[in-house]
């Protein structure tokens, strides 16, 4: 919203939130995000073309395009719990704006949504209409965290689907309308609701698939003696499979992978397709596996025993350039060493220490981690160091000053093949990393 705000300057947005300090921070100089770039775009048309506001109803009111952005989790009760969306956040901005519109909207769905969710809304807002029509549009969102202002400048694709009737049409040319300020028009894609509302489900579980598909290699590099890295290179090189996303680590985070290819798993079964559902539930186990296949190197390597060691944990983002922890993979590799009374100190040049106690569900009490205000302070008395998030800074730290600060031996375990292990082994570390055998 703050690029449309940014880009369209005869356009007006406002962002509503049932979250008053979410709105405040939104509001003040320290936003309630670290993204690169953001806090510019933010400030630079804030109170200008760009709102933030808890008065939900009056931006419906004033609104001709309404876009739904809440949250979308995994269920965690009753039917589907575990794997389907949870849709409850949706349904009620449906009915908020069925009970407060006063006259036609187009309604987006930004958020990540099941396939077939804008036929309930539709349903909601229609049953309620009372002479008002709605247009249900829908808008996925492709951006990723840590490069999102980037992705909204320049993004590969814009998605819009809607009904292809007439009226549909002419809310799918609005919204087209609004991105075409900076997007070149060939790459604003239109499709009907169906596709594309199921690109987003199938982009992200492609994406993961990518990751834990290098993961599985990266094992059995370990057994073998390959290097992931050069077969990462190696087949990134066919021009047919290309070379993204194809570094191996201790396995994907952030609150979208996951929960999307629950969600797709949980779409294959209710529609009846179980071998469509178990291929991509595959993608989900592969990543399980490679979280706690690190911990479990990082125990056997320590002399089968963390127990009262002091183990530097850096990173704690689920990756660099953000300070979002959501399934990152430094909680699981994290909680596997306290299940084995392993001491924990952790940096993170991003995430609050309020935020990592509460993600690691630490009792207020509990001193078996503490947080650090840099790196040197972290690693110092430990036994090991664990690089979880490929964070920039990691790469200029003096090693050999940290290395003579610790218990010897030494050991480095990078989670993200960030650093350079010849260098490290040089100065004396028994360093390791993902996918070398
Ligand atoms: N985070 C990403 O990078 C990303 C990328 C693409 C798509 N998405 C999708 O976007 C959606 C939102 O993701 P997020 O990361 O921003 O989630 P979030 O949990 O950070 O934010 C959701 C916000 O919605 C607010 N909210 C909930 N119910 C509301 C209501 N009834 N009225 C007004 N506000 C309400 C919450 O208070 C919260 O601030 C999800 O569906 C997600 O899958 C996220």
């Amino acid at each position: 919203m703050a690029m449309i705000a940014h880009k369209c300057k005869d356009h007006s947005v406002t962002v509503v939130d049932i979250n008053q300090s979410r709105i405040d921070a939104w509001n003040s100089d320290e936003l309630p995000i670290f993204e690169p770039g953001l806090d510019e775009i933010v400030k630079g048309c804030r109170g200008k073309t760009l709102f933030f506001s808890t008065d939900v109803d009056t931006a419906i009111r004033e609104a001709d395009i309404i876009f739904i952005s809440v949250n979308t989790p995994t269920k965690t009760y009753g039917v589907g719990a575990g794997r389907a969306a949870d849709l409850r956040y949706i349904e009620k901005c449906a009915r908020k704006i069925a009970q407060v519109a006063e006259d036609d909207k187009i309604v987006v769905e930004k958020s990540t949504l099941p396939v077939r969710t804008a036929e309930s809304i539709k349903r909601i807002l229609e049953a309620n209409s009372n002479g008002r029509k709605f247009q249900i549009l829908s808008n996925p969102e492709f951006l990723a965290e840590g490069t999102a202002v980037a992705d909204l400048e320049n993004p590969d694709r814009v998605l819009i689907g809607g009904d292809q009737t007439p009226e549909g049409l002419a809310a799918i040319q609005a919204l087209v309308d609004v991105y075409a300020t900076w997007v070149p028009r060939e790459n604003i894609l239109t499709t009907n609701l169906w596709s594309s509302e199921l690109s987003k489900l199938a982009a992200n579980a492609f994406l993961a698939q990518r990751i834990s598909s290098i993961n599985a290699i990266s094992a059995l590099c370990e057994a073998t003696g390959a290097h992931v890295d050069e077969v990462g290179h190696a087949i990134g090189t066919d021009s047919r499979i290309g070379p993204k996303f194809l570094k191996a680590s201790v396995g994907f985070g952030g609150s979208c992978f996951q929960k999307d290819i629950l969600n797709l798993v949980y779409l294959c079964e209710h529609f009846g397709l179980p071998e469509v559902a178990a291929y991509w539930n595959g993608v989900i186990e592969m990543n399980d596996y490679q979280k706690h296949r690190f911990a479990r190197h990082i125990i056997s390597t320590m002399f089968n025993t963390v127990s009262d060691k002091k183990i530097a944990v850096l990173g704690f983002a689920f990756k660099k350039d953000t300070n979002d922890t959501r399934e990152s993979a430094a909680i699981y590799v994290c909680k596997d060493l306290l299940d084995e009374q392993a001491n924990i100190s952790i940096y993170d040049p991003k995430v609050p220490e309020a935020q990592i106690r509460r993600d690691l569900d630490l009792a207020e009490d509990d001193s078996s981690v503490t947080v650090c205000a840099d790196a040197y302070e972290a690693t110092k008395d430990a036994h090991a160091i664990i690089i979880l998030t490929e964070w920039d800074e990691f790469k200029a730290l003096d090693f050999k000053k940290i290395h003579d600060s610790m218990n010897m031996p030494a050991f480095l375990f990078d989670g993200r093949n960030l650093l350079d292990r010849a260098a490290l082994r040089a100065i004396g570390f028994e360093a390791s990393g993902i996918g070398r055998g």
